[in-house]
């Protein structure tokens, strides 16, 4: 398994930033190839092999694979929620597309395995909102979440029909402090540390009492490994598992944030992304995660505030 060579696409993103420095970890550097569109190497990334690639050329995706004799692909690209809104078509083209290029490459036998991230913006207005179970309603209303619904239904697809061993998870909002977030609903979770850091008040376009289904990086990209690393038979699901992380509003993260900076401040101003949010969970039920690979979450609200703030405080105060 060790000896494994990954792909990572789409690696200068929120998770990949991440991702990326914990497979090297494992793996060793030359082991983990980190690609993206930047041209030159960002700093998140520095220190193992970089390659400026456009995913959704097969052409140059499989030459990149055969160049570095991959074994294994994350497929972190995609347009997120929010931006895929403002352009339905493209949003559609490139989350697809690009999943497309890497079942068809494991088909084919050219990579053995792949991870995929799904969202809980599968859900939709008709799903349960609390506690939303592994397996119910799938109506969603954004493009990025028809994207997902669709994507899991052909990995599912791909490993019925051609055995291919592909494995994901139903991430919820993301929280971390390395990579920027890319265009999310949940995108407010990250952005109120920097605005609490830097101006002591934060404007949120997420109304006061609406709660999502959150998670601290770390637990997310423990959850990426371990599923992952899990024996294949173990994972059963091979649309995408709900992992729960931590579920919170605006409201109680301000309250959390004002723990450590008493004068921290908090107003709103919804827009069209609350209404996004208003169609997804505010919790997720976890329990196939659990029982088939062991999913369990660490960070709770409060001792994600904590390390959120010590690690940004670097970066905001001299
Ligand atoms: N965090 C993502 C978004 O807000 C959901 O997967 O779009």
């Amino acid at each position: 398994m060790e000896s494994e060579k990954i792909l990572i696409l789409g690696a200068a993103g929120q998770i990949g930033s991440d991702l990326t420095a914990a497979l090297r970890e494992r793996y060793g550097n030359d082991a983990v190839v980190a690609s993206d569109l930047h041209e030159g190497i960002p700093t998140a990334l520095e220190g193992g092999p970089y390659v400026q690639l456009n995913a959704m050329d097969r052409q140059a995706l499989e030459d990149v694979v055969q160049r570095f004799e991959i074994t294994q692909v994350y497929h972190l690209v995609a347009m997120l929620s929010a931006t895929a809104e403002q352009q339905p078509l493209k949003g559609w083209d490139l989350n697809m597309q690009t999943l497309f290029h890497c079942l068809e490459m494991a088909r084919e036998g050219k990579i053995k395995r792949m991870f995929w991230p799904s969202s809980i913006a599968v859900f939709g207005p008709k799903s349960p909102q609390n506690q939303t179970p592994q397996h119910t309603i799938l109506e969603p209303s954004t493009v990025y979440g028809i994207s997902k619904v669709a994507g899991e239904s052909w990995c599912e697809y791909y490993h019925q029909k051609y055995g291919v061993d592909v494995r994901s998870v139903r991430y919820p909002g993301l929280i971390s402090f390395r990579g920027a977030p890319g265009g999310g609903t949940t995108d407010y979770a990250v952005h109120i540390f920097h605005e609490a850091l830097k101006h002591g008040r934060y404007t949120s376009f997420i109304q006061a009492d609406r709660a999502l289904p959150m998670m601290y990086m770390p637990d997310a990209i423990r959850a990426t490994l371990e599923i992952m690393h899990a024996p294949a038979v173990k994972v059963r699901l091979r649309t995408a598992y709900n992992i729960a992380g931590m579920s919170f509003n605006p409201e109680e993260i301000a309250e959390s944030i004002r723990r450590k900076l008493p004068d921290f401040s908090i107003d709103y101003a919804p827009d069209y992304r609350n209404e996004i949010a208003a169609n997804w969970p505010a919790s997720v039920e976890d329990s196939s995660a659990r029982q088939d690979w062991g999913w369990q979450p660490e960070y709770d609200l409060d001792q994600m505030v904590d390390d959120m703030l010590v690690q940004l405080k670097g970066a905001y105060v001299a």
